[in-house]
C-alpha cells in the first residue's frame, strides 16, 4: 500500500537520526511533507555521542530523494518559542500541519543514589515538559485544520519501571500521562493523541548499554539479571516507524487514548 498519508504535513522531533529520522522517511515515503527539528548538539550529562547538524542534513537529503518536501532547523525541544517559530514557518511553506511526533529524548542511566537534582531535572524537561512543548507548538494548526493526529514517544519504561533509570522511567510514565490527559481534552476536536512505546530499539541511545550493564552488576546483579531478561534483541527502529505510520494515517481514525507497546513482550514481563 502506498500514499498512506498522502498530502498530510508531519513536525518531528529528535529527527536527526535513529527513530526520529525514520519517522520522516517512512512518512516520507508514504507522501508525507516534514517539518523536522532536533538539537544537534550535546545534552548535558548525556554519555552516548550526540547529533550534529550533518545528520539534520542527512535527514533533509533523505526525505527530499524520496520527492516530499521538508522545512528543518536546529531546536531545543526544551524551547517552546523556537518551536512555535520554526512550526509555524513550516505551515506557511507546507500549506497545514495534521500530525505531531514527539520524539526527541534522552536517556541518563544511574543507580538511585547517583542521580542528581541537575540530571533528574534535565531528563524531565527534555522527556516530559519536551513533549508537552512539542504538542503545544502545533495544535492549534491540527484544530484549525479540522483535527489530526498526535503521537507521543514514550517506552517501554513508560508502562513498567527499567532498573538503574529512574529519572527516565519518571519522564516515560509522566508522557504516558501526558499523552491521556490530551487525547481526553483534545477528542472533541478531533485531534486524536496516542503513544508509542518502544522496547530496546538499534539506536545510539542503547549503544553503550553492555558497558554499563557491566558497571551496574557491581551494584546489584539480581537488577542487571532482569534487564537482560527484558531484552530479547534490539529491534530496528524502522518498527517504531510503522507504528508511528499507523497511527498518523486514517487507518486509526477512531483509535485515540492508547498506549501502543512495539517492544516484543518486553513490558509485559
Ligand atoms: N533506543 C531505545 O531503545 C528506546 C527505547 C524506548 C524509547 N526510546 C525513545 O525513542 C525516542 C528516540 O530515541 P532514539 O532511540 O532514536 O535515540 P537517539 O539518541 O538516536 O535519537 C534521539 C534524538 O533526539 C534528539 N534530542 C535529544 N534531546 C533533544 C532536545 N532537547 N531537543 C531536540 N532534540 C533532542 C537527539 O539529538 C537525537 O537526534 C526517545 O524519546 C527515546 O527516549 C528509545
Amino acid at each position: 500500500m502506498t500514499g498512506r498519508v498522502q498530502g498530510k504535513v508531519a513536525f518531528i522531533t529528535g529527527a536527526a537520526r535513529g527513530q526520529g529520522r525514520t519517522h520522516a522517511l517512512r512518512l516520507a515515503e508514504e507522501g508525507a511533507d516534514i517539518i523536522a527539528i532536533d538539537i544537534a548538539a550535546p545534552v548535558e550529562g548525556v554519555m552516548y555521542p550526540a547529533s550534529t547538524n550533518e545528520d539534520l542534513k542527512e535527514t533533509v537529503r533523505q526525505v527530499e530523494a524520496l520527492g516530499r518536501r521538508i522545512v528543518s532547523d536546529v531546536a531545543d525541544v526544551r524551547d517552546l518559542d523556537s518551536l512555535k517559530t520554526i512550526v509555524d514557518r513550516g505551515v506557511s511553506e507546507l500549506g497545514h500541519l495534521d500530525i505531531i511526533v514527539a520524539n526527541a529524548g534522552v536517556a541518563i542511566m544511574k543507580p538511585w543514589n547517583e542521580v542528581t537534582p541537575e540530571i533528574l531535572r534535565t531528563v524531565i524537561d527534555v522527556n516530559l515538559i519536551g513533549a508537552w512543548n512539542s504538542v503545544m507548538a502545533g495544535v492549534e494548526h491540527l484544530i484549525s485544520g479540522g483535527g489530526g493526529s498526535v503521537i507521543l514517544t514514550s517506552s517501554s519504561n513508560g508502562l513498567k519501571a527499567g532498573p538503574f533509570n529512574l529519572p527516565y522511567n519518571a519522564s516515560k510514565f509522566g508522557v504516558t500521562g501526558l499523552m491521556r490527559s490530551f487525547a481526553m481534552e483534545l477528542a472533541k476536536q478531533k485531534v486524536r493523541v496516542n503513544s508509542v512505546h518502544p522496547g530496546a530499539v538499534q539506536t545510539m541511545m542503547v549503544s553503550q548499554a553492555a558497558e554499563m550493564f557491566e558497571r551496574f552488576n557491581e551494584v546489584n546483579p539480581d537488577l542487571v539479571g532482569m534487564f537482560s531478561q527484558w531484552i530479547p534483541g534490539r529491534m530496528p527502529p524502522e518498527e517504531i516507524s510503522n507504528a508511528v505510520l499507523y497511527l498518523a494515517s486514517d487507518e486509526s481514525t477512531w483509535v485515540t487514548g492508547t498506549a501502543l507497546s512495539v517492544d516484543g513482550g518486553l513490558a509485559n514481563y
